[in-house]
């Protein structure tokens, strides 16, 4: 075991931390009070490579690891979050998914541009009656010779506004449910395809999250990513990924709340010292501390895991599920130590205590991340040992 990083896993790290400082930390409150990101801001992260972390140079990406890929993501997360959620998408939910089940043709047609960032990509599996229960969507693709007719609605789709294409999961066969969806990559200029109301949300309020809806809309053959009705099983692969993604931002999250809780307590004097002197505050700072430490350490392992290609679906729901649990509580206290200054906009802290909210709810809830967990673990019990004799 060795917990040192590489030179090129400490420089990536560096790189982000050095633009999320200098071009995301003076923008970070203006953006979230518009509720927008300008597209001139996701072109400057696309200049240093952002859009293609794990994209091998091959393409055109970085040809990055996972554990380089979550450094970023926490730095960037570490100052705003709503502006990583769309380099989280696009990198570990899309980018990959065409990597691995993409054909030569579409790796060669999609991925060059998606590394550059010429080209921004959106994930789209949820739909207004399928959330959790993931596999009981409904949009409909048919397929007519070298097209599908797709029908229905998606919702939830984060980078709505300024996404090129859209990996869509569908239902190619509805008899067959979960093992009837297909996964389509879906252009923005697709007849009969329109980007829907935009959500109005609690944080993450830089980051878009728009409806789509489909009319009739005509979705080439060859834009098909894996084997027709094997769709849903490349969704599920995907988040494994996403989750791991999600877990770094949490953990940036977690850190920033902690950056802005210890900056507070040492310039903050009540009863004639420094917050930082009285023992409450050094208490919960130590257990802030430790906590970040342990959802940094899970979302690692399960980085490093997927490096070896190694299936990490536990791994990647225990980072997930114990890094989005440790930004609320993080984030919680950090407010609670700046008192009513914590409640107000003037102070960071109160939009990362915005922001935390949702990692516990995308890519999965805490109950899903508990499911899965749980069902893993009884798998790998009833591997190792045969069913005890019921009693
Ligand atoms: N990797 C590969 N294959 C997997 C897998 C994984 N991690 N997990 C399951 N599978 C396979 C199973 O082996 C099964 O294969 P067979 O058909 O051959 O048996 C198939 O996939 C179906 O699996 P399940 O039977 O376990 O499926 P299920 O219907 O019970 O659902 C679930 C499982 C875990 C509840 C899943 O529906 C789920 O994760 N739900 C949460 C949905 C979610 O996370 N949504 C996030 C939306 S995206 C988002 O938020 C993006 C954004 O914008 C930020």
């Amino acid at each position: 075991m060795n917990f040192e990083l590489t030179d090129e896993q400490k420089m990536a790290r560096d790189t982000a931390r050095e633009f999320a400082r200098k071009r995301l930390a003076p923008v970070a409150q203006k953006l979230d009070e518009e509720e927008h990101t300008p597209r001139e801001l996701y072109a400057e992260a696309a200049e240093l490579g952002f859009f293609g972390i794990l994209i091998p140079e091959e393409y055109g990406g970085l040809g990055l690891d996972y554990v380089a890929y979550c450094l970023v993501m926490e730095e960037i997360a570490r100052v705003c979050a709503g502006f990583q959620v769309c380099l989280t998408v696009h990198n570990s939910l899309v980018s990959t998914a065409l990597l691995k089940f993409g054909t030569g043709e579409q790796k060669t047609r999609w991925l060059p541009k998606l590394a550059s960032g010429e080209r921004i990509a959106a994930y789209s599996l949820s739909e207004p009656g399928s959330g959790s229960d993931a596999g009981s969507l409904k949009c409909g693709a048919r397929l007519e010779g070298d097209h599908y007719r797709v029908n229905g609605a998606k919702t939830w789709v984060s980078s709505g506004d300024v996404a090129d294409l859209f990996l869509v999961f569908v239902l190619s066969d509805p008899a067959r449910n979960s093992r009837g969806v297909s996964c389509l990559v879906v252009e923005r200029s697709t007849p009969g395809f329109t980007i829907g109301k935009k959500e109005k949300k609690l944080g993450i309020r830089s980051s878009s999250t728009h409806e789509l809806h489909f009319a009739d809309a005509k979705v080439p053959a060859t834009n098909l990513v894996g084997a027709p009705n094997e769709g849903f099983k490349v969704a599920l692969t995907q988040l494994d990924g996403g989750r791991v993604g999600i877990a770094a931002q949490a953990v940036g999250i977690a850190q920033g709340a902690f950056d802005e809780a210890v900056s507070y307590a040492r310039q903050r004097q009540q009863f004639g010292k420094a917050l930082t002197e009285f023992q409450a505050t050094q208490f919960k700072l130590a257990d802030m501390s430790m906590k970040i430490d342990a959802a940094r350490l899970l979302t690692l392992r399960a980085a490093s895991l997927m490096n070896d290609g190694k299936r990490a679906t536990r791994e990647a729901s225990a980072a997930k599920l114990f890094a989005s649990e440790t930004a609320n509580q993080v984030a919680y206290q950090a407010l609670q130590l700046h008192g009513g200054n914590g409640y107000i906009r003037e102070f960071p802290v109160e939009r990362y205590f915005r922001d935390a909210r949702i990692t516990e709810i995308y890519e999965g809830t805490s109950e899903i991340q508990r499911l899965v967990i749980s069902r893993e673990v009884l798998k790998e019990a009833a591997e190792a040992a045969p069913a005890p004799a019921t009693r």
